[in-house]
Protein backbone atom coordinates (compact mmCIF):
# COMPACT_ATOMS: atom_id res chain seq x y z
CA UNK A 1 0.00 0.00 0.00
CA UNK A 2 2.78 2.39 1.24
CA UNK A 3 4.12 2.07 -2.84
CA UNK A 4 0.59 2.74 -3.80
CA UNK A 5 0.49 5.78 -1.38
CA UNK A 6 3.44 6.86 -3.09
CA UNK A 7 2.26 6.99 -6.77
CA UNK A 8 -0.95 9.14 -5.30
CA UNK A 9 1.65 11.53 -3.90
CA UNK A 10 3.75 12.14 -6.66
CA UNK A 11 0.73 12.63 -8.40
CA UNK A 12 -0.50 15.68 -6.29
CA UNK A 13 3.18 17.17 -6.15
CA UNK A 14 3.14 17.04 -10.02
CA UNK A 15 -0.43 19.12 -10.40
CA UNK A 16 0.68 21.17 -7.56
CA UNK A 17 3.18 22.46 -10.21
CA UNK A 18 1.18 23.12 -12.65
CA UNK A 19 3.58 23.61 -16.12
CA UNK A 20 6.40 23.97 -13.65
CA UNK A 21 8.49 26.41 -11.34
CA UNK A 22 10.00 28.27 -14.76
CA UNK A 23 6.32 29.11 -15.93
CA UNK A 24 5.45 29.79 -12.30
CA UNK A 25 8.05 32.23 -11.70
CA UNK A 26 7.16 34.13 -15.54
CA UNK A 27 3.99 34.26 -13.84
CA UNK A 28 5.21 35.92 -10.69
CA UNK A 29 7.84 38.43 -12.89
CA UNK A 30 4.64 39.79 -14.58
CA UNK A 31 2.99 40.68 -10.98
CA UNK A 32 0.32 37.71 -11.07
CA UNK A 33 -0.24 34.96 -8.58
CA UNK A 34 -1.02 31.21 -9.86
CA UNK A 35 -4.06 29.66 -10.44
CA UNK A 36 -3.44 27.93 -6.82
CA UNK A 37 -2.10 30.85 -4.88
CA UNK A 38 -5.43 32.82 -6.21
CA UNK A 39 -7.91 30.22 -4.84
CA UNK A 40 -5.80 30.02 -1.46
CA UNK A 41 -5.84 34.26 -1.07
CA UNK A 42 -9.68 33.57 -1.58
CA UNK A 43 -11.08 30.92 -0.18
CA UNK A 44 -11.41 30.54 3.88
CA UNK A 45 -8.36 28.75 4.96
CA UNK A 46 -8.12 25.24 4.76
CA UNK A 47 -11.33 24.95 3.33
CA UNK A 48 -10.45 24.27 -0.29
CA UNK A 49 -11.48 20.93 -1.61
CA UNK A 50 -10.31 20.66 -5.24
CA UNK A 51 -11.94 18.41 -8.28
CA UNK A 52 -10.45 16.47 -10.88
CA UNK A 53 -6.81 17.25 -9.89
CA UNK A 54 -5.85 14.58 -12.37
CA UNK A 55 -7.86 15.13 -15.22
CA UNK A 56 -6.12 15.42 -18.69
CA UNK A 57 -6.16 15.79 -22.19
CA UNK A 58 -6.88 13.19 -24.64
CA UNK A 59 -5.25 15.15 -27.41
CA UNK A 60 -2.72 13.74 -30.09
CA UNK A 61 -2.83 16.54 -32.74
CA UNK A 62 0.42 19.11 -33.12
CA UNK A 63 2.73 16.84 -30.36
CA UNK A 64 0.04 17.55 -27.41
CA UNK A 65 0.23 13.74 -26.33
CA UNK A 66 3.61 14.64 -25.15
CA UNK A 67 2.50 18.05 -23.33
CA UNK A 68 -0.04 16.27 -20.88
CA UNK A 69 -0.54 18.56 -17.32
CA UNK A 70 -2.20 17.01 -14.56
CA UNK A 71 -5.50 19.20 -14.02
CA UNK A 72 -5.24 20.29 -18.05
CA UNK A 73 -4.57 23.83 -16.81
CA UNK A 74 -7.28 24.71 -14.69
CA UNK A 75 -8.00 23.73 -10.61
CA UNK A 76 -11.44 23.54 -9.86
CA UNK A 77 -13.24 22.24 -6.79
CA UNK A 78 -15.41 24.31 -3.23
CA UNK A 79 -14.85 25.47 -0.43
CA UNK A 80 -16.17 28.40 1.60
CA UNK A 81 -15.38 32.21 1.75
CA UNK A 82 -17.14 33.89 5.32
CA UNK A 83 -18.60 30.20 5.68
CA UNK A 84 -20.32 30.10 2.95
CA UNK A 85 -20.21 27.60 0.29
CA UNK A 86 -18.56 28.55 -3.36
CA UNK A 87 -17.60 26.86 -6.33
CA UNK A 88 -14.54 27.87 -8.23
CA UNK A 89 -12.54 27.39 -11.24
CA UNK A 90 -9.14 29.39 -11.28
CA UNK A 91 -7.15 29.22 -14.61
CA UNK A 92 -3.60 28.07 -14.51
CA UNK A 93 -1.63 30.16 -18.21
CA UNK A 94 1.16 28.04 -16.60
CA UNK A 95 -0.49 24.93 -18.47
CA UNK A 96 -0.41 25.76 -22.40
CA UNK A 97 -1.33 29.47 -21.51
CA UNK A 98 -4.55 28.42 -19.84
CA UNK A 99 -5.80 27.86 -23.00
CA UNK A 100 -9.31 26.13 -23.04
CA UNK A 101 -10.29 22.60 -24.78
CA UNK A 102 -12.58 19.66 -24.04
CA UNK A 103 -11.10 18.01 -20.93
CA UNK A 104 -10.34 21.89 -19.25
CA UNK A 105 -14.04 22.64 -20.38
CA UNK A 106 -15.32 19.65 -19.20
CA UNK A 107 -14.11 20.62 -15.40
CA UNK A 108 -15.26 24.06 -15.51
CA UNK A 109 -19.19 22.65 -16.52
CA UNK A 110 -18.26 19.79 -13.68
CA UNK A 111 -18.18 22.57 -10.68
CA UNK A 112 -20.85 24.81 -12.65
CA UNK A 113 -23.52 21.95 -12.57
CA UNK A 114 -22.23 21.66 -8.67
CA UNK A 115 -22.89 25.26 -7.91
CA UNK A 116 -26.62 24.58 -9.22
CA UNK A 117 -27.69 21.91 -7.99
CA UNK A 118 -26.61 22.97 -4.87
CA UNK A 119 -27.73 26.25 -4.77
CA UNK A 120 -24.01 27.99 -4.59
CA UNK A 121 -22.48 30.89 -6.53
CA UNK A 122 -19.45 30.10 -8.66
CA UNK A 123 -16.47 32.44 -9.13
CA UNK A 124 -14.36 32.06 -12.02
CA UNK A 125 -10.73 33.59 -12.18
CA UNK A 126 -9.85 33.88 -15.98
CA UNK A 127 -6.17 33.56 -17.01
CA UNK A 128 -6.29 32.14 -20.31
CA UNK A 129 -4.79 32.57 -23.89
CA UNK A 130 -8.45 31.64 -25.01
CA UNK A 131 -9.73 27.86 -27.55
CA UNK A 132 -6.29 25.82 -27.83
CA UNK A 133 -5.74 25.50 -30.94
CA UNK A 134 -4.39 22.55 -31.23
CA UNK A 135 -7.53 20.99 -30.29
CA UNK A 136 -9.79 23.12 -32.75
CA UNK A 137 -13.54 22.46 -32.82
CA UNK A 138 -13.67 20.88 -29.59
CA UNK A 139 -12.25 24.06 -27.88
CA UNK A 140 -14.94 25.57 -29.35
CA UNK A 141 -17.73 23.32 -28.38
CA UNK A 142 -16.56 23.31 -24.92
CA UNK A 143 -16.78 27.27 -24.83
CA UNK A 144 -20.22 26.77 -25.74
CA UNK A 145 -20.94 23.96 -23.07
CA UNK A 146 -20.10 26.85 -20.39
CA UNK A 147 -22.15 29.54 -22.25
CA UNK A 148 -25.10 27.14 -22.29
CA UNK A 149 -24.54 26.70 -18.32
CA UNK A 150 -23.75 30.78 -17.69
CA UNK A 151 -26.73 31.34 -19.30
CA UNK A 152 -29.18 29.04 -17.55
CA UNK A 153 -27.54 30.04 -14.29
CA UNK A 154 -28.35 33.06 -14.85
CA UNK A 155 -30.74 34.62 -12.09
CA UNK A 156 -30.43 31.42 -10.30
CA UNK A 157 -26.92 31.21 -8.49
CA UNK A 158 -24.91 34.19 -8.97
CA UNK A 159 -22.01 34.53 -11.06
CA UNK A 160 -19.02 36.44 -10.81
CA UNK A 161 -15.62 36.27 -13.10
CA UNK A 162 -12.67 37.64 -12.35
CA UNK A 163 -9.87 38.76 -15.24
CA UNK A 164 -6.62 38.08 -14.33
CA UNK A 165 -5.06 37.76 -17.56
CA UNK A 166 -5.74 37.49 -21.25
CA UNK A 167 -9.36 36.99 -22.25
CA UNK A 168 -9.46 37.34 -25.90
CA UNK A 169 -11.50 35.90 -28.61
CA UNK A 170 -15.13 34.21 -28.40
CA UNK A 171 -13.57 33.73 -24.32
CA UNK A 172 -14.86 37.05 -23.44
CA UNK A 173 -18.78 35.79 -23.84
CA UNK A 174 -18.69 33.74 -20.22
CA UNK A 175 -17.72 36.40 -18.25
CA UNK A 176 -19.95 38.79 -20.16
CA UNK A 177 -22.58 36.39 -19.52
CA UNK A 178 -22.08 36.46 -15.22
CA UNK A 179 -23.62 38.89 -13.22
CA UNK A 180 -20.35 40.47 -12.23
CA UNK A 181 -17.16 41.14 -14.10
CA UNK A 182 -13.84 42.23 -11.89
CA UNK A 183 -10.65 43.48 -13.98
CA UNK A 184 -6.67 43.63 -12.45
CA UNK A 185 -5.27 46.42 -14.20
CA UNK A 186 -2.34 46.60 -16.44
CA UNK A 187 -2.32 42.58 -16.26
CA UNK A 188 -5.75 41.97 -17.50
CA UNK A 189 -7.48 42.56 -20.93
CA UNK A 190 -10.69 41.68 -22.81
CA UNK A 191 -11.33 42.27 -26.44
CA UNK A 192 -12.76 39.82 -29.04
CA UNK A 193 -10.38 40.91 -31.83
CA UNK A 194 -6.84 42.26 -30.35
CA UNK A 195 -4.51 45.01 -31.75
CA UNK A 196 -3.16 43.45 -34.30
CA UNK A 197 -6.89 42.35 -36.03
CA UNK A 198 -7.95 45.76 -35.34
CA UNK A 199 -5.17 47.35 -37.06
CA UNK A 200 -5.79 44.90 -40.17
CA UNK A 201 -8.93 45.94 -40.52
CA UNK A 202 -9.19 49.33 -39.14
CA UNK A 203 -6.32 50.43 -39.34
CA UNK A 204 -6.19 51.46 -36.27
CA UNK A 205 -3.33 51.61 -33.75
CA UNK A 206 -3.92 50.58 -30.45
CA UNK A 207 -2.12 48.80 -27.52
CA UNK A 208 -4.00 45.67 -25.67
CA UNK A 209 -4.56 47.63 -22.18
CA UNK A 210 -5.72 51.08 -24.46
CA UNK A 211 -8.05 48.35 -26.40
CA UNK A 212 -9.47 46.43 -23.69
CA UNK A 213 -7.58 46.42 -20.21
CA UNK A 214 -9.23 47.08 -16.80
CA UNK A 215 -9.99 51.31 -17.00
CA UNK A 216 -10.87 50.97 -20.56
CA UNK A 217 -13.85 48.30 -19.60
CA UNK A 218 -14.60 50.13 -16.33
CA UNK A 219 -15.08 53.43 -17.93
CA UNK A 220 -15.22 53.43 -21.41
CA UNK A 221 -17.22 50.45 -21.97
CA UNK A 222 -18.91 49.17 -18.61
CA UNK A 223 -18.20 45.97 -19.65
CA UNK A 224 -16.46 45.10 -16.25
CA UNK A 225 -18.23 46.15 -12.74
CA UNK A 226 -14.79 46.66 -10.66
CA UNK A 227 -11.21 47.50 -11.67
CA UNK A 228 -8.62 46.76 -8.75
CA UNK A 229 -4.66 47.54 -9.01
CA UNK A 230 -3.50 44.10 -7.97
CA UNK A 231 -4.79 40.92 -7.74
CA UNK A 232 -5.50 40.67 -3.89
CA UNK A 233 -7.37 43.39 -4.46
CA UNK A 234 -9.39 42.17 -6.85
CA UNK A 235 -9.61 38.80 -4.50
CA UNK A 236 -11.19 41.23 -1.71
CA UNK A 237 -13.56 42.57 -3.73
CA UNK A 238 -15.26 39.18 -4.53
CA UNK A 239 -15.30 38.43 -0.84
CA UNK A 240 -16.89 41.43 -0.17
CA UNK A 241 -19.30 41.45 -3.29
CA UNK A 242 -20.52 37.94 -2.17
CA UNK A 243 -21.11 39.37 1.52
CA UNK A 244 -24.11 41.34 -0.08
CA UNK A 245 -25.85 38.50 -1.78
CA UNK A 246 -27.65 35.40 -1.39
CA UNK A 247 -26.65 32.04 -2.23
CA UNK A 248 -28.84 31.47 -4.96
CA UNK A 249 -32.58 33.47 -6.05
CA UNK A 250 -34.00 31.24 -3.06
CA UNK A 251 -32.75 32.27 -0.24
CA UNK A 252 -32.66 35.37 1.99
CA UNK A 253 -30.30 38.68 2.01
CA UNK A 254 -27.53 37.84 4.21
CA UNK A 255 -27.81 40.14 7.34
CA UNK A 256 -25.38 41.51 9.13
CA UNK A 257 -24.99 41.66 13.23
CA UNK A 258 -26.73 45.37 13.82
CA UNK A 259 -27.43 46.86 17.18
CA UNK A 260 -30.76 49.09 16.33
CA UNK A 261 -30.74 52.92 17.29
CA UNK A 262 -32.87 55.77 16.32
CA UNK A 263 -30.10 57.60 14.46
CA UNK A 264 -31.30 60.72 13.20
CA UNK A 265 -28.29 61.77 11.07
CA UNK A 266 -28.66 65.54 10.93
CA UNK A 267 -25.99 66.18 8.82
CA UNK A 268 -28.50 65.35 5.70
CA UNK A 269 -30.56 68.12 6.58
CA UNK A 270 -27.90 70.29 5.09
CA UNK A 271 -26.79 68.86 1.93
CA UNK A 272 -29.41 69.82 -0.42
CA UNK A 273 -27.98 73.40 -1.55
CA UNK A 274 -30.30 76.24 -1.59
CA UNK A 275 -29.69 76.96 -4.88
CA UNK A 276 -31.79 74.00 -7.04
CA UNK A 277 -29.02 74.32 -9.82
CA UNK A 278 -26.09 73.71 -7.38
CA UNK A 279 -24.74 70.40 -7.44
CA UNK A 280 -24.14 67.69 -4.73
CA UNK A 281 -22.92 64.42 -3.99
CA UNK A 282 -25.57 61.62 -3.92
CA UNK A 283 -23.44 59.72 -2.36
CA UNK A 284 -22.96 61.98 1.01
CA UNK A 285 -27.23 61.21 0.72
CA UNK A 286 -26.43 57.53 0.68
CA UNK A 287 -23.53 57.47 3.08
CA UNK A 288 -25.74 59.37 5.73
CA UNK A 289 -28.36 57.18 5.24
CA UNK A 290 -27.18 53.14 4.78
CA UNK A 291 -25.31 51.67 8.31
CA UNK A 292 -21.95 52.94 8.43
CA UNK A 293 -19.24 52.25 5.77
CA UNK A 294 -21.52 50.13 4.16
CA UNK A 295 -21.97 51.03 0.58
CA UNK A 296 -20.40 49.18 -1.39
CA UNK A 297 -20.14 51.23 -5.21
CA UNK A 298 -20.33 48.75 -8.35
CA UNK A 299 -19.88 50.49 -11.67
CA UNK A 300 -18.29 53.11 -9.82
CA UNK A 301 -16.40 54.84 -12.93
CA UNK A 302 -18.62 54.08 -15.89
CA UNK A 303 -21.86 56.59 -16.38
CA UNK A 304 -20.98 58.51 -13.38
CA UNK A 305 -24.75 60.11 -13.46
CA UNK A 306 -26.04 57.39 -11.93
CA UNK A 307 -24.85 55.30 -8.38
CA UNK A 308 -25.54 51.99 -8.12
CA UNK A 309 -24.25 49.81 -5.23
CA UNK A 310 -24.68 47.76 -2.45
CA UNK A 311 -24.96 48.80 1.22
CA UNK A 312 -26.91 47.51 4.39
CA UNK A 313 -29.84 49.04 6.31
CA UNK A 314 -30.09 47.87 9.78
CA UNK A 315 -27.96 44.92 9.15
CA UNK A 316 -29.76 43.80 5.71
CA UNK A 317 -28.59 44.16 2.57
CA UNK A 318 -30.26 46.77 0.04
CA UNK A 319 -29.32 47.44 -3.65
CA UNK A 320 -29.55 51.36 -4.25
CA UNK A 321 -29.90 53.29 -7.41
CA UNK A 322 -29.31 56.92 -7.23
CA UNK A 323 -29.13 60.07 -9.89
CA UNK A 324 -25.96 61.58 -9.30
CA UNK A 325 -26.67 65.77 -9.41
CA UNK A 326 -22.73 66.37 -9.09
CA UNK A 327 -22.26 64.61 -12.38
CA UNK A 328 -24.56 65.75 -15.73
CA UNK A 329 -26.63 66.89 -13.51
CA UNK A 330 -28.06 63.78 -12.33
CA UNK A 331 -29.35 63.10 -16.26
CA UNK A 332 -30.43 59.97 -17.31
CA UNK A 333 -29.46 59.08 -20.77
CA UNK A 334 -28.65 55.63 -22.70
CA UNK A 335 -25.36 54.61 -20.40
CA UNK A 336 -26.87 55.19 -17.35
CA UNK A 337 -30.43 54.32 -17.99
CA UNK A 338 -28.47 50.58 -19.10
CA UNK A 339 -26.38 50.92 -15.91
CA UNK A 340 -29.30 51.32 -13.88
CA UNK A 341 -31.33 48.63 -15.47
CA UNK A 342 -29.08 45.92 -15.48
CA UNK A 343 -28.25 46.59 -11.65
CA UNK A 344 -31.96 46.48 -10.86
CA UNK A 345 -32.38 43.02 -12.57
CA UNK A 346 -29.37 41.82 -10.48
CA UNK A 347 -31.21 42.72 -7.44
CA UNK A 348 -34.58 41.74 -8.41
CA UNK A 349 -33.25 38.36 -9.32
CA UNK A 350 -31.78 37.77 -5.81
CA UNK A 351 -34.53 39.12 -3.62
CA UNK A 352 -32.49 42.43 -2.94
CA UNK A 353 -34.55 45.11 -2.06
CA UNK A 354 -34.40 47.96 -3.63
CA UNK A 355 -33.40 52.08 -2.66
CA UNK A 356 -33.71 54.85 -5.01
CA UNK A 357 -32.71 58.37 -4.21
CA UNK A 358 -34.25 60.86 -7.14
CA UNK A 359 -32.88 64.20 -8.27
CA UNK A 360 -33.14 64.03 -11.82
CA UNK A 361 -34.04 67.18 -14.14
CA UNK A 362 -34.77 64.42 -17.46
CA UNK A 363 -33.70 62.94 -20.12
CA UNK A 364 -30.54 64.38 -21.49
CA UNK A 365 -31.63 65.83 -24.76
CA UNK A 366 -29.68 65.70 -28.03
CA UNK A 367 -29.17 64.39 -31.31
CA UNK A 368 -26.35 61.69 -29.70
CA UNK A 369 -28.76 60.40 -27.25
CA UNK A 370 -31.33 59.81 -29.60
CA UNK A 371 -29.45 58.24 -32.77
CA UNK A 372 -28.26 55.68 -29.79
CA UNK A 373 -32.09 55.33 -28.90
CA UNK A 374 -32.55 56.46 -25.88
CA UNK A 375 -35.97 55.55 -27.03
CA UNK A 376 -35.30 51.91 -26.33
CA UNK A 377 -32.06 51.94 -23.31
CA UNK A 378 -34.59 54.89 -21.43
CA UNK A 379 -37.12 51.87 -21.63
CA UNK A 380 -35.09 49.34 -20.11
CA UNK A 381 -34.61 51.48 -16.78
CA UNK A 382 -38.72 51.79 -16.56
CA UNK A 383 -38.55 48.10 -17.51
CA UNK A 384 -36.33 46.95 -15.21
CA UNK A 385 -38.11 48.81 -12.25
CA UNK A 386 -41.68 47.60 -13.51
CA UNK A 387 -41.28 44.03 -13.58
CA UNK A 388 -39.43 43.94 -10.01
CA UNK A 389 -40.82 42.23 -7.43
CA UNK A 390 -38.57 42.98 -4.62
CA UNK A 391 -39.59 45.41 -1.63
CA UNK A 392 -38.85 49.06 -3.11
CA UNK A 393 -38.63 52.30 -1.66
CA UNK A 394 -38.29 55.83 -3.50
CA UNK A 395 -36.56 58.88 -1.78
CA UNK A 396 -37.44 62.05 -3.62
CA UNK A 397 -34.60 64.33 -2.78
CA UNK A 398 -34.71 67.09 -5.10
CA UNK A 399 -35.86 67.29 -8.50
CA UNK A 400 -38.42 64.44 -10.50
CA UNK A 401 -39.31 65.94 -13.36
CA UNK A 402 -40.93 64.55 -16.79
CA UNK A 403 -40.55 60.99 -17.65
CA UNK A 404 -37.50 61.00 -15.70
CA UNK A 405 -39.70 61.16 -12.40
CA UNK A 406 -42.12 57.97 -13.40
CA UNK A 407 -38.95 55.58 -15.10
CA UNK A 408 -36.92 56.53 -11.02
CA UNK A 409 -39.06 53.66 -9.32
CA UNK A 410 -42.20 55.79 -9.29
CA UNK A 411 -45.36 54.74 -7.08
CA UNK A 412 -47.15 54.31 -10.41
CA UNK A 413 -44.59 51.13 -11.96
CA UNK A 414 -44.93 49.30 -8.67
CA UNK A 415 -42.69 51.03 -5.80
CA UNK A 416 -44.35 50.35 -2.32
CA UNK A 417 -43.11 53.35 -0.73
CA UNK A 418 -42.49 56.93 -2.11
CA UNK A 419 -40.60 59.30 0.13
CA UNK A 420 -39.86 62.83 -0.93
CA UNK A 421 -37.59 65.64 1.52
CA UNK A 422 -39.48 69.16 1.41
CA UNK A 423 -36.91 70.10 -1.08
CA UNK A 424 -38.48 67.90 -4.05
CA UNK A 425 -39.64 69.75 -6.95
CA UNK A 426 -41.68 67.35 -9.01
CA UNK A 427 -43.33 68.61 -12.28
CA UNK A 428 -43.15 68.12 -15.94
CA UNK A 429 -40.16 70.26 -16.64
CA UNK A 430 -38.29 72.92 -15.02
CA UNK A 431 -39.87 75.83 -14.03
CA UNK A 432 -38.06 78.08 -16.42
CA UNK A 433 -39.13 75.70 -19.36
CA UNK A 434 -42.48 75.28 -18.70
CA UNK A 435 -42.86 79.31 -18.76
CA UNK A 436 -41.42 80.17 -21.81
CA UNK A 437 -43.83 76.76 -23.32
CA UNK A 438 -47.02 77.75 -21.81
CA UNK A 439 -46.55 81.50 -21.22
CA UNK A 440 -45.03 82.49 -24.84
CA UNK A 441 -47.53 84.46 -26.21
CA UNK A 442 -47.74 86.67 -23.26
CA UNK A 443 -44.09 86.88 -22.65
CA UNK A 444 -43.74 87.69 -26.42
CA UNK A 445 -45.83 90.92 -26.43
CA UNK A 446 -44.50 91.72 -23.01
CA UNK A 447 -42.65 95.21 -22.71
CA UNK A 448 -39.78 93.42 -20.61
CA UNK A 449 -40.00 89.89 -22.05
CA UNK A 450 -37.17 89.14 -19.36
CA UNK A 451 -38.59 90.22 -16.23
CA UNK A 452 -42.03 88.49 -17.79
CA UNK A 453 -40.36 85.79 -18.26
CA UNK A 454 -39.22 85.78 -14.38
CA UNK A 455 -42.64 86.36 -13.19
CA UNK A 456 -43.90 83.15 -14.94
CA UNK A 457 -40.89 81.25 -13.89
CA UNK A 458 -41.61 82.20 -10.03
CA UNK A 459 -45.27 81.25 -10.47
CA UNK A 460 -45.17 78.18 -12.00
CA UNK A 461 -42.18 77.02 -9.48
CA UNK A 462 -44.30 78.20 -6.44
CA UNK A 463 -47.28 76.13 -8.32
CA UNK A 464 -45.25 72.90 -8.95
CA UNK A 465 -41.81 72.66 -7.62
CA UNK A 466 -42.72 71.20 -4.49
CA UNK A 467 -43.61 67.95 -3.08
CA UNK A 468 -47.39 68.56 -2.33
CA UNK A 469 -48.96 68.49 -5.04
CA UNK A 470 -47.42 64.51 -5.57
CA UNK A 471 -48.26 63.87 -1.57
CA UNK A 472 -51.89 65.21 -2.25
CA UNK A 473 -52.84 62.67 -4.95
CA UNK A 474 -50.58 60.10 -2.82
CA UNK A 475 -48.25 59.78 -5.35
CA UNK A 476 -45.97 60.43 -2.35
CA UNK A 477 -46.93 58.40 0.46
CA UNK A 478 -44.56 60.96 2.98
CA UNK A 479 -43.14 64.09 3.29
CA UNK A 480 -40.23 63.88 5.47
CA UNK A 481 -37.39 66.21 6.86
CA UNK A 482 -34.15 64.75 5.77
CA UNK A 483 -32.91 63.42 9.24
CA UNK A 484 -36.23 61.49 9.48
CA UNK A 485 -34.65 59.22 6.52
CA UNK A 486 -32.55 56.43 7.99
CA UNK A 487 -34.94 55.63 10.35
CA UNK A 488 -38.39 55.53 8.12
CA UNK A 489 -36.49 53.32 5.47
CA UNK A 490 -35.74 51.13 8.14
CA UNK A 491 -38.73 50.96 9.55
CA UNK A 492 -40.85 50.52 5.80
CA UNK A 493 -37.94 48.15 4.50
CA UNK A 494 -38.69 45.95 7.54
CA UNK A 495 -42.62 46.32 7.06
CA UNK A 496 -42.02 44.93 3.47
CA UNK A 497 -39.73 42.38 4.61
CA UNK A 498 -42.59 39.43 4.34
CA UNK A 499 -43.65 41.43 0.76
CA UNK A 500 -44.71 38.42 -2.21
CA UNK A 501 -45.66 39.50 -5.46
CA UNK A 502 -45.75 37.65 -8.48
CA UNK A 503 -45.88 38.84 -11.85
CA UNK A 504 -48.71 38.02 -15.06
CA UNK A 505 -47.57 34.20 -15.86
CA UNK A 506 -45.67 34.24 -18.48
CA UNK A 507 -42.75 32.41 -20.35
CA UNK A 508 -40.77 35.47 -20.31
CA UNK A 509 -40.72 39.47 -20.80
CA UNK A 510 -39.03 41.22 -23.52
CA UNK A 511 -37.04 43.82 -22.15
CA UNK A 512 -36.29 45.93 -24.86
CA UNK A 513 -32.72 45.26 -25.46
C1 LIG B 1 -2.65 26.79 -27.20
C2 LIG B 1 -1.56 28.52 -26.23
C3 LIG B 1 -2.64 29.38 -26.50
C4 LIG B 1 -3.76 28.84 -27.18
C5 LIG B 1 -1.15 30.50 -25.48
N1 LIG B 1 -0.66 29.27 -25.59
N2 LIG B 1 -2.36 30.59 -26.03
N3 LIG B 1 -1.57 27.25 -26.57
N4 LIG B 1 -3.72 27.53 -27.51
N5 LIG B 1 -4.83 29.59 -27.46
C6 LIG B 1 0.62 28.76 -25.14
C7 LIG B 1 1.78 29.34 -25.94
O1 LIG B 1 1.98 28.55 -27.10
C8 LIG B 1 2.91 29.19 -24.95
O2 LIG B 1 3.35 27.85 -24.93
C9 LIG B 1 2.25 29.45 -23.62
O3 LIG B 1 0.86 29.25 -23.83
C10 LIG B 1 2.43 30.84 -23.13
O4 LIG B 1 2.10 31.72 -24.19
P1 LIG B 1 3.03 32.95 -24.60
O5 LIG B 1 2.60 33.37 -25.95
O6 LIG B 1 4.46 32.59 -24.42
O7 LIG B 1 2.64 34.01 -23.49
P2 LIG B 1 2.51 35.57 -23.62
O8 LIG B 1 3.71 36.14 -24.34
O9 LIG B 1 2.24 36.07 -22.26
O10 LIG B 1 1.27 35.82 -24.56
C11 LIG B 1 -0.03 35.46 -24.10
C12 LIG B 1 -1.04 35.55 -25.28
C13 LIG B 1 -0.52 34.73 -26.49
C14 LIG B 1 -1.17 37.01 -25.68
C15 LIG B 1 -2.36 35.03 -24.76
O11 LIG B 1 -0.14 33.43 -25.98
C16 LIG B 1 -1.52 34.57 -27.55
O12 LIG B 1 -1.73 35.48 -28.35
N6 LIG B 1 -2.13 33.38 -27.61
C17 LIG B 1 -3.09 33.07 -28.64
C18 LIG B 1 -4.38 33.78 -28.36
C19 LIG B 1 -5.44 33.37 -29.33
O13 LIG B 1 -5.41 33.78 -30.50
N7 LIG B 1 -6.31 32.50 -28.88
C20 LIG B 1 -7.39 32.01 -29.64
C21 LIG B 1 -8.43 33.11 -29.56
S1 LIG B 1 -9.84 32.65 -30.42
P3 LIG B 1 4.91 27.47 -24.97
O14 LIG B 1 4.91 26.01 -24.78
O15 LIG B 1 5.41 27.91 -26.31
O16 LIG B 1 5.53 28.25 -23.87
C22 LIG B 1 -10.72 31.95 -29.25
C23 LIG B 1 -12.00 31.48 -29.78
C24 LIG B 1 -12.91 31.13 -28.67
O17 LIG B 1 -10.36 31.84 -28.15
C25 LIG B 1 -14.22 30.94 -29.30
C26 LIG B 1 -15.25 30.63 -28.31
C27 LIG B 1 -16.57 30.70 -28.94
Amino acid sequence: MKEKFKILDEKRAEAQVGGGKDRIDAQHGKGKLTARERIHFLLDEGSFEEIGMLVQHRSVNFGLDKKKFLGDGVVTGYGTIGGRLVYVFSQDFTVLGGSLAEAHAEKICKVMDLAMKNGAPIIGLNDSGGARIQEGVVSLGGYADIFYRNTLASGVIPQISCIMGPCAGGAVYSPALTDFILMVENTSYMFVTGPNVVKTVTNEEVTAEELGGASTHSEKSGVTHFTSENEIDAINNIKRLLSYIPQNCEDDVPSADYKHADENRLELDDIIPENPNQPYDIRGVINGTVDSDSFFEVHKNYAENIVVGFARLAGRSIGIVANQPAVLAGVLDVESSKKGARFVRFCDCFNIPLLVFEDVPGFLPGTDQEWNAIITNGAKLLYAFSEATVPRITVITRKAYGGAYDVMNSKHIGADMNYAWPSAEIAVMGARGAAEIIFKGEIKSAQDPDAKLKEKEAEYAELFANPYNAAARGYVDEVIKPHQTRDKLIRAFSMLSTKCESLPKKKHGNIPL
